[in-house]
């Protein structure tokens, strides 16, 4: 029997809890174990993998799903059980990135199209038989004074909804994620500025979504938080990034959408749960919001393991750690406090 979509979202945001993305590419994965010293393989970027995948109390009870790359739904634990079938055990649900990355977008300068619609339809066909019940497909958005063109934010809105469709009709739940990137090549553009360019996303992106006709119910948004560009000289406050998001996002996001499941994008681990914390506290929203972090969940026990065995368990309370701040942030209960204890 399908379940249907509308069930599976739900259980992505249920309350509490949110998603692990664990769907560094190959590229992306590299980066991070050079960054500790470790070569990168298929034996390592499984060990790591299995690391979190294992820790039993984070993904019991603050880890809803998990997004993982082609290489890692078809690999199996060290003592040969399928890696999908260690997060399904914890009883979060299995995605995948389908998206084949960001390239130049012809005649835009600086600006990126996501490419990988072309065969989508066989390949979510034979994700869904490995046991993926959710997806993710990430939009670039390159911001500064002057960008994004209206280009390159329409072409990435089509193609998110093109996305989302195909998904649909395969039983599988698309994670939408236009993403604004705070730090890219200058990354000195003010918190208004985001805020605008953000809202015009949104806006032409749930325009192209209504025209392909998505279900907005049996998907979940992927979006940045409002924050200055990493380069800024005027940071912002807790209060007034948690205050602005949700404004942008009231404004722009129809209530039909079970849930805002929000990328780290670069925050410091702290940050990103104070921020989502923040906005839980203000209470009266009409989708539940919550996280899925790649840097922002992983950061401290990809160090605290370092590649070695011996290191395991402490890698693994690092991940419970950081997934337990975060589950309190879903519901607005994160306290500094409970973070230094
Ligand atoms: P970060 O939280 O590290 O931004 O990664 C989330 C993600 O999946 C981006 O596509």
């Amino acid at each position: 029997m399908t379940e249907r979509l509308e069930d599976i979202a739900q259980a992505m945001v249920q309350p509490g809890q949110g998603i692990l993305a664990a769907d560094e590419s190959t590229g992306t994965i590299k980066k991070r174990l050079d960054s500790i010293g470790v070569e990168s393989s298929e034996e390592t970027r499984r060990d790591y993998r299995e690391m979190l995948f294992r820790t039993d109390d984070a993904m019991n009870n603050y880890i809803s799903g998990v997004i993982l790359y082609d290489e890692t739904l078809r690999q199996k634990a060290a003592d040969g059980t399928p890696l999908v079938d260690l997060i399904k055990s914890a009883g979060a649900v299995p995605g995948i990135k389908v998206d084949m990355g960001a390239k130049p977008l012809a005649g835009h300068a600086g600006e990126t199209v996501t490419e990988g619609l072309d065969g989508l339809r066989e390949r979510l066909n034979e994700y869904y038989e490995l046991g993926a019940r959710f997806a993710k497909w990430r939009g670039v958005i390159s911001i500064s004074d002057t960008l994004p063109s209206k280009t390159a934010v329409s072409v990435n809105a089509h193609a998110l909804a093109r996305y989302a469709s195909l998904c649909q009709e395969a039983g599988i739940v698309p994670i939408v994620e236009p993403e604004i990137t705070m730090d890219g090549a200058t990354s000195t553009h003010d918190i208004n500025r985001c805020f605008q360019v953000t809202l015009e996303t949104l806006q032409k992106t749930f325009a192209a979504l209504d025209e392909q006709e998505v279900n907005l119910e049996g998907m979940i948004l992927k979006p940045n938080m409002i924050v200055p560009g990493i380069n800024c000289a005027q940071q912002a406050s807790v209060e007034e990034v948690a205050e602005k998001t949700l404004l942008c996002l009231k404004t722009a996001v129809p209530t039909a959408v079970p849930g805002i499941a929000f990328l780290s994008g670069g925050q410091s681990e702290e940050q990103a749960t104070a921020h989502l914390s923040a906005m839980n506290a203000m209470g009266d929203l009409p989708w539940a919001l919550t996280f899925s972090y790649g840097r922002a969940l992983q950061a401290a026990a990809l160090k605290a393991w370092g590649g070695k065995s011996e290191n395991v368990a402490a890698g693994q309370r690092a991940f419970t750690h950081r997934a337990r701040m975060n589950g309190l942030a879903a519901v607005g209960s994160w306290k500094q406090d409970i973070e230094a204890a």
